[in-house]
């Protein structure tokens, strides 16, 4: 066969795309004996499969003609109903289904966000360290990245306000400020209410949108205040972002967007084009699995499981990582982010060390829009098992005291 040279053929953007490190990590470690700590994937133990069997048995032999047939891009109008009860009973008040769409998870609304209100050079704030799958997405869109540090307080808002007002002075305006407010994807971290406050008081100051993603608050492990942006929104600018990949099952693909009924008409337009609609079987599972209180006895479950995880792992990094390093003590998420002593140490270089010796992770500079964190890394605790976990995090300290 001749090469193609496909090169050639290829989009521009398709330069834009990062094969997310994640997902290349997770193919390097298939099929070798490697502990990982690297993919944020829920515990199996978690899935509800007995009580899964029979909400799908009862779908098919009730409703079968309906769960098997094309649907509303919006989503069915049921699940849309029952998920404005789960975030009012959440305290995301929600007054009417009309103002919710469901998406193919959220990752797909963060495309759909980055589709429709993210143009070329338009400011865009991230949290420093922030999402991949968010940074990946809105990258699509070439916007210019602004990275904001994260302390034990979630965002640091003030320093938030000192960039705004620079920028402002310079004639640019902020489009989106994107956070993950509760239990942080990596960070670990739930931001202060005060600063929450403060942060919808510049959003309206500096007219901004704020995009709330809120995939872990029902893991959060210590008492902690978690009221949304969204119930502090009195001027329709924040748009929710939730799932059920964490606490029902991340392969039904179920996630949604919480907005405004005049923006969630503009990403149902987007979503047409994209999958005409988010799979309907899966949509009626949903649903059976929140109205049976299924969804209620993962979360209960889940977390307790989640909770010992990361005592393990707190416990085991005490033990065994040198002194100088430092890591998150997480209030909430599935997380755990570790700083090596060093800046001049790469994780990324690590990386393959660390997998030959039989522990993968995530090198932490890909989640710093401002190309800083080459010396960090990300730690997950929801999937190794408890005996795993322990033992990864010792290989990974001999891993890192050759690099000292
Ligand atoms: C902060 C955050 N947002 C979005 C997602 C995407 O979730 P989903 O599986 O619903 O696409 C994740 C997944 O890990 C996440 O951590």
């Amino acid at each position: 066969m001749k090469d193609l040279r496909l090169d050639r053929f290829l989009a521009d953007r398709v330069n834009l795309m990062a094969a997310s490190e994640i997902r290349e990590l997770l193919k390097i470690t298939e099929g070798r004996k490697v502990i990982s700590l690297a993919g944020g994937l829920p515990d199996p133990q978690t899935f509800p499969k007995d009580e899964l069997k029979g909400i799908i048995n009862k779908i098919l032999s009730e409703n079968g003609d309906r769960a098997l047939q094309y649907s509303p891009t919006k989503g069915i109008g049921e699940l849309r109903s029952e998920l404005t009860n789960f975030l009012n009973c959440r305290g995301v008040p929600i007054n009417n289904s009309d103002d919710i769409i469901v998406t193919s998870g959220s990752q797909q609304a963060l495309h759909i966000i980055a589709l429709t209100l993210i143009n070329p050079r338009d400011y865009v704030v991230m949290e420093l360290p922030s999402y991949l799958g968010a940074i990946n997405a809105f990258r699509l869109s070439e916007p210019n990245f602004v990275g904001i540090p994260l302390d034990d307080d979630g965002m640091n808002v003030d320093i938030l306000e000192a960039r705004l007002r620079r920028l402002y002075g310079e004639g640019k305006t902020v489009k989106l400020v994107y956070t993950i407010p509760i239990a942080h994807n990596p960070a670990g971290v739930t931001m202060s209410l005060q600063r929450r406050k403060h942060l919808i008081e510049l959003s309206e100051k500096y007219d901004f949108i704020i995009v709330e993603d809120d995939p872990y608050s029902s893991f959060t492990y210590e008492p902690s205040d978690t009221t949304s942006l969204k119930s502090l929104d009195r001027s329709n600018r924040v748009i929710y972002l939730s799932t059920l990949s964490k606490i029902l099952a991340p392969g039904l693909r179920i996630g949604w967007i919480a907005a405004s009924k005049e923006m969630v008409d503009v990403f149902e337009r987007c979503k047409q084009s994209l999958d005409l609609h988010t799979s309907t079987f899966a949509q009626f599972i949903s649903l059976e699995a929140i109205k049976s209180g299924v969804v209620k006895s993962v979360i209960e479950r889940a977390k307790v499981i989640y909770k010992r995880k990361k005592d393990i792992m707190l416990e085991a990094l005490e033990k065994y990582l040198v002194p100088g390093c430092w890591w998150s003590k997480p209030v909430g998420g599935l997380f755990i982010m570790l700083r090596l002593p060093r800046e001049d140490l790469n994780t990324s270089k690590m990386l393959f060390e660390a997998i030959d010796a039989g522990v993968a992770y995530v090198p932490g500079g890909s989640f710093y829009v401002d190309g800083s964190g080459a010396n960090t890394m990300r730690l997950n605790f929801s999937f190794p098992k408890e005996e795993d976990i322990s033992e990864g995090i010792r290989i990974l300290s001999s891993v890192v005291r050759n690099h000292l």
